[in-house]
């Protein structure tokens, strides 16, 4: 159970995010839906949770501005005096082969799915180091630790994520504070949505577990890692995937 206990999940409006926020409030979290233009979805995942009895509200920030990172996590703190977890979840992706990627792809990406969990971990590790706890979860790709192709920007990201968790795990282990990845295969969400049925088939045809994620698949484990039954786990990075690559 996560009664009471505070936690901020960035991309929460959609896919994976939405779908860790709902299930870390149904653990009795209370929770900050990030989002950076969808507004409506945001308010719907805290419709769903309130609904339920669960305590939610949205928080709009583009987390590849420390600024705006800044200014929402200072929100958090101001009402609720802590923050017990962060799921370092948004991200996007801007495919493109080597020859062809413009440097705005590159840096877009690297912006959005790489500095944001750098400068959401800044904003909340003192306050964490403070309190003695924290879990810190931060989400990945099985692309960040195999790469794929079209993808050098996205798995480059992936992998920097690999380094940050292993790095903070390690300076801030002896605060009580543990930090671990995720690292999903293919899940359905907006983000593989573009993908064809005929690539989808294919996908799937590579997989152990025979079909695609679902978002829930990747909540299950946030939760885990969120609560105290993984108080001895710590830079580790978990592939969800299916079984897809072992
Ligand atoms: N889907 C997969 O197969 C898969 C596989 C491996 C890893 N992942 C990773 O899992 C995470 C979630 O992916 P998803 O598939 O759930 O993506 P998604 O459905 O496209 O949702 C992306 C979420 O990130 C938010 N977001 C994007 N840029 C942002 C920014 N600058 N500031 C704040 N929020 C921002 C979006 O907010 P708005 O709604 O406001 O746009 C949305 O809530 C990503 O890090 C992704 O790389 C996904």
């Amino acid at each position: 159970m996560l009664a009471e206990q505070v936690a901020l999940i960035t991309g929460a409006s959609r896919g994976i995010g939405r779908a860790i926020a709902l299930a870390l409030a149904r653990e009795g979290a209370i929770v900050y839906i990030n989002y950076k233009s969808n507004r409506a979805a945001a308010e719907e995942v805290k419709r769903q949770i309130t609904e339920r009895g669960g305590r939610a509200d949205c928080l709009q920030a583009d987390v590849s501005s420390a600024g705006e990172v800044d200014a929402m996590v200072q929100q958090i703190l101001e009402r609720e005096g802590r923050i017990d977890i962060l799921v370092n979840n948004a991200g996007i992706n801007r495919d493109n082969l080597i020859i062809r990627m413009k440097d705005e792809e590159w840096h877009q990406v690297i912006e959005t799915n790489l500095n944001s969990a750098y400068y959401c971990l800044r904003a909340v590790a003192r306050p964490m180091m403070k309190q003695r706890r924290g879990k810190v979860i931060n989400i990945s790709s099985v692309v960040g630790l195999h790469g794929n192709v079209g993808q050098i920007n996205y798995a480059a990201a992936k992998a920097g994520i690999i380094g940050l968790t292993k790095s903070a795990a390690k300076e801030l282990s002896s605060r009580g504070i543990m930090v671990n990845a995720i690292a999903p295969g293919y899940i359905v969400t907006d983000m593989t949505e573009r993908l064809s049925s005929e690539i989808k088939e294919q996908v799937a045809a590579q997989i152990p577990l025979g079909r695609l994620g679902k978002p829930e698949d990747i909540a299950n484990l946030a939760v885990f890692l969120a609560g105290s039954g993984s108080d001895y786990l710590t830079g580790q990075v978990i592939a969800v995937d299916g079984g897809m690559f072992m």
